[in-house]
């Protein structure tokens, strides 16, 4: 299994996340963690497996993982199984009404991220997962590294 991870990340836990998987995922064959601004028209090819993160950012992942989806055929990523995943602000800690109610419009940013990689021929490995940080910069909340390496281990 070849897998690529590509994450963006404005104060580094997304990439700490994406870190965590590509740590679990290395005993099933070659990973690669790439930030979305590395990413080029070669880096999809002979990949197995492909995850994307982001951090949400107003409900939605970042400029970089859009614009990257942009760059994708339709249907480029055909025989490729894909998972999303975000960072996120808890918002038990926040405990703001206003935002529950946001929530609950918009959603976070893996989900969108999953509906782009099926609509782009990706077949679903993985159920979109969302991972908390502390306050709105993190650092990660306790346990959600673990959770990530066994949010990935559930594909393989
Ligand atoms: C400008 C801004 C907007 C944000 N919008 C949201 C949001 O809509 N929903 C949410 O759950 N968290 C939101 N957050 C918290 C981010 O999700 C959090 O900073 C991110 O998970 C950290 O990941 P990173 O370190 O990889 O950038 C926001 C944070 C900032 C600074």
């Amino acid at each position: 299994m070849n897998t690529l991870i590509i994450y963006d990340s404005v104060f580094g836990n997304t990439e700490k996340i994406a870190r965590v998987m590509g740590d679990a995922l290395s005993e099933t064959g070659p990973v690669e963690v790439l930030h979305v601004s590395k990413v080029n028209s070669d880096s999809l090819i002979g990949r197995d497996v492909l995850l994307v993160g982001s951090p949400t950012r107003a409900f939605q992942p970042t400029k970089g993982i859009k614009q990257f989806f942009k760059h994708i055929p339709g249907g480029g990523l055909k025989g490729m199984k894909v998972g999303a995943f975000d960072t996120r602000a808890s918002l038990v800690d926040i405990n703001s009404r206003f935002l529950d109610f946001m929530v609950k419009l918009f959603g976070y940013a893996a989900e969108p991220i999953d509906t782009l990689l099926v609509k782009k021929g990706g077949e679903r490995l993985l159920q979109p997962a969302g991972f908390f940080v502390k306050d709105s910069e993190g650092p990660l909340k306790e346990g959600e590294a673990e959770r990530a390496a066994e949010w990935v281990n559930q594909g393989k």
